[in-house]
């Protein structure tokens, strides 16, 4: 069976004492025979010590977000050649809050996952509608939408890519998409990825969206779900810690 990977994503939450309270609990609770992929997406002002607290562990460490431009005059924004001297294995991209909040576009997320690619940290290319959308029968459109763009752009490197299918309407709300809801959005992303690339299958597809420790097993138990994108059950170790259990 193909690896599952987990991901917590810590959005703007941390400080230096939690940060270390909790990768020592995930680092000491990690089964000694963990078959999942596991990785942190931090905020970047904690990225060094993210990365010196998951120094000799197989837990890779993150970033939230990565600027398309290589360097230069971009005030308050870091290179992914910055992120990858702290280590970064993953940048997320296109995450919703980015979408919404910082008027992201598809053409903006589709240049920094070619950005992040160019050093050699694999993207996760966030999509997902809205309720809007859902209630109006747009979710494959506006989902394929998203990730054609990044697949427009990246070329031949689309196997190198994960994907997280996020329903904007079930991140933080505690409404989580049912597995077939979210399976069926998976099998979408898959077969647009497989018509792009002969590697399709390599592309981990994660969920996201309240994903939590009651609910992991049945999601990540879809045959098109690879492993979860996790926002607030990530900040607690014994729920990441069961989610990634769940992943085994
Ligand atoms: P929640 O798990 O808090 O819903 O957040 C999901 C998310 O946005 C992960 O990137």
């Amino acid at each position: 069976m193909k690896q599952k990977l987990i991901v917590g994503n810590w959005k703007m939450n941390g400080s230096l004492a939690a940060n270390a309270a909790l990768l020592q609990a995930i680092k000491q609770g990690l089964p000694a025979d963990n078959k999942a992929g596991v990785a942190v997406a931090a905020p970047a002002a904690y990225l060094a010590q993210v990365q010196a607290e998951l120094a000799g562990s197989a837990i890779g460490v993150g970033a939230q977000d990565v600027s398309q431009h290589e360097q230069g005059a971009f005030t308050g924004e870091v290179s992914a050649a910055m992120l990858k001297e702290f280590g970064v294995r993953y940048a997320l991209v296109g995450h919703s809050e980015r979408r919404q909040y910082h008027g992201e576009t598809d053409a903006v997320v589709a240049a920094k996952a070619q950005a992040a690619l160019s050093k050699g940290i694999t993207p996760i290319v966030c999509v997902g509608e809205t309720l809007a959308e859902r209630e109006a029968g747009q979710t494959e459109a506006v989902v394929k939408r998203q990730l054609a763009a990044v697949i427009h752009q990246v070329g031949h490197c689309v196997s190198e890519l994960v994907v997280a299918y996020e329903p904007v309407w079930a991140i933080g709300t505690g409404k989580t998409a049912t597995p077939e809801q979210a399976q069926s959005v998976h099998a979408v992303l898959r077969a647009q990825l497989a018509a792009a690339s002969a590697q399709a299958d390599r592309v981990p597809l994660l969920y996201g969206g309240s994903m939590n420790a009651a609910n992991a097993a049945q999601l990540l138990a879809q045959v098109d779900i690879d492993g979860g994108l996790i926002g607030g059950a990530a900040l607690k170790a014994p729920d990441f810690l069961t989610i990634v259990a769940a992943a085994q």
